[in-house]
């Protein structure tokens, strides 16, 4: 398929995500790529040694080839890049980033070039698979020698005309897709699916999803939809303060708020700046830093992988660790919201491997970091 109006009314067609019907105005501002399954499914989570009252969001089965958290910001993305008839789209973030496979996944299917734009970071199984599967996807990897020359390479990429991602996608003009997350759970209250959760954990990485989430809490409490009691958010930091600090998660908030007035929609920054202040943030699962494996991660790994729930250790298993620790003393019903993509990864061909650039085959070399502490001899996951 190409780009241009074929490729955009195609990307267009549907309209069944829960943003567009609940606030219909943004829909003549933004375009979105019809890339997730939605809804997705709500579950109770359920097992032996599992607390009482957990319900799991399966935004792991999001959407056909890969899918995640970050279709809901993407398909924003991939639509803006086919209005702009940008010829490829670029994402930012670790060598071993979910936000770059989802992209290169799905922007091939509505014709458009995918790039990377990457920076080195712990060797860990799952950021491997990632890696290899952005060469998979003849995404082209663009890789810096470290994250401290990130904002040279972030300019370089701005002066063409291709659509440059935020890293993570963490800017209001996608984070309105977790606003539309919210719209949605708040219709799945409604229709019996779960009762109204009292709290919400959730992985934080870029603060994308979570401060779409607290935002359009708000939105659906303002349009008398749902969360009369607002649920306490409460977000597990997977990167360091103050990337995630509450400033951060509170101004992308307001920032998605002020773009959907300016968009069609009502205003309501004066209330998602109040409740963003009464979010919280854990930095307990961390461990060593980003990337890195915890043994409490990788315990959750093992734990929830017989219910067919499969967590990565960068992300989702420190959520889940922290979850399963500390449920018994959250407020019920509490809502996990499960982030990482169930979808098997493509392996490349020996070509595409070695059309790989140096410095990212030399880092898939090297020996996968085990547990949080190099004495450990856990399993590489
Ligand atoms: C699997 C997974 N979970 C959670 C997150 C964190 O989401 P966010 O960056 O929106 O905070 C990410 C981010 O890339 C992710 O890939």
């Amino acid at each position: 398929m190409s780009t241009g109006p074929h490729a955009l009314a195609s990307a267009t067609h549907d309209d069944d995500a829960a943003l567009f019907r609940h606030l219909p105005g943004l829909r003549a501002h933004v375009t979105r790529a019809a890339i997730g399954r939605w809804p997705t499914p709500i579950e109770p989570l359920t097992g032996a040694e599992i607390p009482n009252n957990l319900w799991i969001k399966r935004e792991d089965w999001s959407a056909e080839g890969y899918g995640g958290n970050k279709i809901r910001s993407i398909e924003f993305m991939i639509g803006s890049a086919l209005r702009n008839d940008a010829g490829r789209i670029w994402s930012e973030g670790a060598f071993g980033s979910n936000h770059a496979v989802a992209t290169a996944t799905h922007a091939r299917t509505f014709g458009l070039r995918s790039g990377a734009l990457v920076f080195p970071q712990p060797p860990s199984e799952t950021a491997f698979a990632n890696a290899r599967a952005l060469a998979a996807l003849d995404c082209e990897i663009r890789p810096l020698a470290s994250v401290v020359t990130f904002p040279f390479g972030d300019f370089r990429l701005r002066r063409s005309s291709d659509t440059v991602q935020r890293p993570g996608a963490a800017e209001p003009a996608a984070v309105i897709g977790y606003v539309g997350a919210a719209l949605e759970i708040a219709d799945q209250i409604r229709a019996g699916v779960m009762p109204a959760p009292a709290t919400i954990v959730v992985p934080v990485g870029s603060t994308g999803t979570i401060s779409g989430l607290v935002a359009g809490i708000e939105f659906a409490a303002h349009m008398g939809l749902a969360f009369e009691h607002r649920p306490q958010v409460i977000g597990v930091r997977v990167t360091p303060w103050p990337v995630t600090s509450r400033f951060m998660v509170s101004r992308l908030a307001q920032g998605t708020a002020a773009f959907i007035a300016e968009h069609g929609g009502p205003d309501l920054r004066s209330e998602v700046r109040r409740v963003a202040r009464s979010l919280r943030m854990t930095g307990a699962a961390l461990g060593r830093g980003y990337g890195w494996p915890t043994p409490a991660g990788v315990a959750a790994c093992r734990q929830l992988a017989p219910l067919g729930i499969k967590l990565d250790t960068t992300y989702s298993a420190k959520g889940a660790a922290w979850l399963l620790d500390k449920a018994r003393h959250l407020e019920g019903p509490t809502l996990y919201w499960m982030t990482k993509s169930a979808e098997p990864l493509p392996e490349p061909t020996g070509d595409q491997l070695e059309r790989m650039p140096r410095s990212v085959r030399r880092w898939l070399r090297r020996q996968p970091r085990t547990l949080g502490s190099r004495g450990d001899q856990g399993p590489a996951i």
